[in-house]
């Protein structure tokens, strides 16, 4: 398996084009399966997350195709066409399933269109229990019957799904995917109650309004669909990753320096950029993107917890931490919205870091300095955790196990090396 090598000690100076949003690009090509039409999504990001979600989709009949040729590889924002004619297939194996948790989704689309669907229960990224009870739930209320069986879901609605009022108990962004996807073809109206209002899932409604679909209100919390017969094709832009500019605006301000984050939108992350600004770095929102600076000041300690949108994504928690390892002073730093989501607590503690758990809590002393050493990635956001923080480390990092890297950042070490930093992929041996 690939390795990635970083010496520390380098600012980080120039810019970084942000990538389309792998949450926002899985459930839109999901929504492909949606309609016998063509689906045309331009600024695809090319990540491992996204073949793997080609090859489930392929697997039910969904015809895919990429624009343009694939520059020697170099060639990354694609646009790919997706045309689910006829649905060969409602069967989503666990082989495929277990390697990616958002890939149970197409359950609600299958359901929808064909009346039944049976898909392997999920994997994915193993930070705590990640149940789908609140997406079945949302499916049973819209007339689907679901049977488990030797772990797979068998959902059927031989007569259509009917609309409904579906509540949850708690914001689930893949609850909300798949409530507004198998309601956009259900008879009649459906009113989703404590929605999640993440911008992927605002890009989703987007999507499927192009598509025909009636959605109003999504973005807030209460989300109503009146349900059409058919959905047909349309174009869409996938919207930038906010996970990934959050990323780089915390390796800004984690090394110093100067970055433009090129056609990042600020207002996807702006609870994310003020926890970064009171650490110490200026933000400023430019026409191109969002510039990130910090020169000569310290890192301040900040504390943070985690939230559904608008509040600080868990999906940069692992990031923020790394920052705070080199902080002057203690922050507190709580993750609400997953258990166990503390996996790069240990991993980061090899580079010196000092960090204390105390349940949903980590307690971050910052150090005076941070040393390399070989490192092992356990999921997608704290290995990027790592990243950020060997790149202030003194010496060399070595990042083990960097799949999980290529699962949610597009050609990471190419945009960070054009920034000055000391960063190369190391191929496997044979
Ligand atoms: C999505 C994102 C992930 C992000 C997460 C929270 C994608 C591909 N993944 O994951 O990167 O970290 O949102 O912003 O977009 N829950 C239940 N029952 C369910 C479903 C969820 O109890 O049926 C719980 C989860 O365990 C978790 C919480 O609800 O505690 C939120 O999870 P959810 O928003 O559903 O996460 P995902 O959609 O899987």
């Amino acid at each position: 398996m690939d390795r990635i090598r970083i010496v520390g000690g380098n600012k980080l100076q120039g810019t970084i084009p942000i990538s389309g949003a792998k949450n926002a690009a899985l459930p839109l090509m999901i929504a492909s399966l949606l309609t016998r039409e063509r689906l045309t999504l331009k600024n695809v990001p090319e990540l491992a997350d996204v073949n793997l979600l080609v090859r489930i989709l392929g697997n039910h009949g969904v015809d895919y195709a990429v624009d343009g040729k694939r520059n020697g590889g170099s060639q990354h924002a694609h646009t790919v066409h997706l045309t689910a004619g006829d649905i060969v297939d409602t069967l989503a194996p666990y082989d495929l399933v277990s390697r990616m948790r958002a890939s149970f989704w197409v359950v609600a689309p299958l359901v929808a269109r064909m009346g039944e669907a049976k898909v392997s229960l999920p994997g994915g990224c193993a930070i705590g229990t990640r149940p789908v009870d609140l997406l079945l739930m949302a499916l049973e209320k819209l007339g689907a019957t679901i049977e488990i069986e030797a772990g797979y879901v068998i959902a059927k609605a031989p007569k259509g799904l009917r609309g409904a009022e579906i509540s949850f108990p708690k914001v689930t962004v893949g609850g909300t995917h798949t409530a507004l996807m198998a309601a956009s073809l259900a008879h009649g109206h459906t009113v989703i109650h404590n929605a999640a209002r993440e911008p992927e899932v605002v890009d989703l409604a987007d999507c499927l309004i192009k598509m025909g679909a009636r959605i109003k209100g999504a973005g807030h919390s209460t989300i109503e669909v009146e349900g059409v017969a058919n959905l047909s094709g349309a174009y869409h832009t996938v919207l930038p990753d906010r996970i990934e500019a959050g990323t780089y605006a915390m390796a800004v301000a984690m090394t110093g320096g100067d970055v433009l984050l090129e056609g990042a939108r600020p207002e996807l992350l702006q609870s994310a950029l003020d926890r970064i600004e009171e650490t110490g770095a200026s933000i400023d929102a430019t026409n191109q993107g969002i510039r990130v600076r910090r020169n000569g000041a310290g890192i301040a300690a900040v504390d943070m917890t985690t939230a559904p949108f608008p509040g600080f994504p868990t999906d940069l928690q692992a990031q923020f931490m790394a920052l705070m390892t080199r902080a002057k002073g203690t922050s507190r730093i709580t993750e609400t919205i997953f258990e166990n989501r503390f996996m790069h607590v240990q991993e980061l503690a090899r580079l010196g870091a000092r960090i204390r758990l105390e349940g949903d809590q980590a307690i971050v002393e910052g150090v005076e300095r941070l040393e390399g050493a070989p490192v092992m990635a356990t999921d997608l956001r704290a290995s990027v955790s790592l990243v950020i923080a060997a790149l202030a480390a003194e010496g060399e990092t070595i990042v083990n196990r960097v799949y999980h890297l290529d699962r949610g950042f597009e050609r990471l070490e190419h945009k960070l090396s054009a920034c000055g930093a000391e960063v190369e992929r190391l191929a496997s041996p044979g």
